[in-house]
């Protein structure tokens, strides 16, 4: 502390802490911002004024209260929901420039499956149409529950143990979720976070809950279904402990913006939700664990992995049917609309008549799927009458044990494993929880 500040009153270091915070660093700056001129802020720094009174304090304090609302917290007018934030480059406009630069390319990606409403509305229409997604919710809900509560097994809470509740610590956890889809399965892991944040516990000191998505209307879904969540659940004097921070960001080729508002404090805990099998939909499993997990997990942050598992006979998985030449139903219907809707809406707009045909292409082993044993369905469509085509969406099935290898020459030990199996006893989805093990 210099010689100046020393000698004045500790609310005036608080008062200067907060516009510093703010970004008001000069004299004149901070002036502006109070409405008085440099000549008092320089007299409220050296000391020449030791106190306000209580009309210029209120004013002041006033003054900063705003400076935090201008920021935008809670515009929503709802507690706990921070308005989205839209990054550079992950905006629907910058998808749809993308997507036209690169629409006669071999690979274009699953994000361009969901950013545009139309795409968004065909994914909950899959959902809906016997794509299992209740039995998946449900499994996850069961293995969060086993991972936090423990059930007698081996493995039980391994969650609890990592957040320090076995060790009666609280902690701040920063949750981010990416690609939560309709946030189904966030709002229950929420749920059952908050039943140990009330006063009989308090195990958590404060929650931040980040989805982190392309697509605009699934974001809002999934912010909208958290914060009444929140809402319902805890008691309004406990609202701020929770907040929403919703990111429109591309988790696999963006700048990972909203890592920059997750808590920097060691004492603090983050965890990484990745479910639904979107990590067997990226391009690049590596890549995405060397360029953007590396940029939001420290050593001993968390990592919790939903995978779709691949079936001792390929037969058996729902894919192979369609990969064989399709069953004609409504799931596959809509299966159609969501994998061809982006290059539909390109040609409509062109006004190219040309049609898109998804083709289900089977890969076991090669290129796409560098991680061993695993098994790839490449979703392909047609993009023009010589017969091209593009590959829109990957969808791997794993070999669990080779995948938990896998990670761990990444540096991700696994701490906690729970299948989900189908009502014929088949595994359909595993989850991992994992610790990353170096910085
Ligand atoms: C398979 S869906 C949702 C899965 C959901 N987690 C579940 O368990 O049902 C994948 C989600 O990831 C989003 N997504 C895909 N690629 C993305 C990217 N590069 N950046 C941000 N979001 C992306 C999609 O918009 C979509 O909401």
């Amino acid at each position: 502390m210099s010689s100046s500040s020393s000698s004045r009153s500790q609310v005036f270091d608080l008062i200067f802490g907060l516009l510093e915070l703010h970004g008001f660093h000069t004299n004149e700056a901070q002036a502006s911002i109070f409405g008085v001129t440099p000549t008092t802020i320089n007299n409220w720094k050296t000391g020449k004024v030791k106190t306000l009174n209580r009309g210029k304090l209120e004013e002041v304090i006033a003054r900063i209260h705003f400076l935090s609302k201008r920021r935008g917290v809670d515009l929503a007018g709802e507690p706990s929901l921070c308005p989205i934030v839209i990054e550079d480059g992950a905006g629907p406009e910058d998808l749809e420039r993308d997507l036209r630069e690169k629409w006669d390319s071999v690979y274009l990606g699953h994000k361009f499956l969901y950013y545009h409403p139309a795409g968004a509305m065909a994914w909950m229409k899959l959902m809906a149409t016997g794509y299992g997604s209740d039995l998946l919710s449900k499994g996850f809900a069961a293995a969060f529950a086993e991972a936090l509560e423990g059930s007698g097994k081996r493995q039980a809470g391994a969650l609890a143990s990592l957040l320090r509740w076995t060790e009666g610590k609280s902690c701040g956890v920063d949750l981010i979720s990416l690609g939560p889809g309709d946030g189904t399965k966030e709002a229950r892991a929420i749920a059952q976070l908050i039943t140990h944040s009330g006063p009989g516990s308090r195990l958590i000191d404060w929650l931040t809950y980040t989805p982190v998505d392309v697509s605009i209307p699934l974001l809002r879904l999934a912010s909208e279904k958290a914060r009444n969540d929140i809402r319902d659940r805890v008691s309004e004097e406990r609202w701020p402990h929770f907040l929403v921070r919703p990111a429109c960001s591309d988790f696999e080729d963006g700048g990972i913006g909203f890592a920059g508002h997750l808590s920097e404090n060691p004492e603090d805990r983050r965890l990484v939700l990745f479910l639904g099998g979107t990590f067997g939909n990226l391009k690049s499993e590596a890549a995405f664990i060397e360029r953007t997990l590396s940029r939001l997990l420290r050593r001993g942050d968390l990592l919790w992995l939903e995978v779709g598992v691949r079936q001792a006979r390929i037969e058996d998985d729902g894919l192979w049917a369609l990969a064989e030449g399709g069953l004609g139903d409504a799931q596959e219907t809509v299966r159609q609309s969501l994998v061809e809707g982006p290059h539909r809406r390109f040609r409509a707009s062109v006004g190219s008549l040309i049609d898109t045909r998804m083709r289900i292409i089977p890969r076991d082993g090669g290129a796409t799927c560098a991680v061993p044993g695993s098994y790839n369905f490449v979703h392909d469509v047609d993009i023009n009458a010589m017969g091209q085509r593009c590959s829109v969406l990957y969808s791997r099935r794993y070999d669990v044990d080779a995948l938990r290898q896998w990670l761990v020459g990444f540096g991700y030990e696994t701490l906690f494993d729970h299948t989900v199996s189908d009502a014929r006893g088949r595994p359909r989805t595993v989850h991992l929880l994992l610790r990353r093990t170096r910085d």
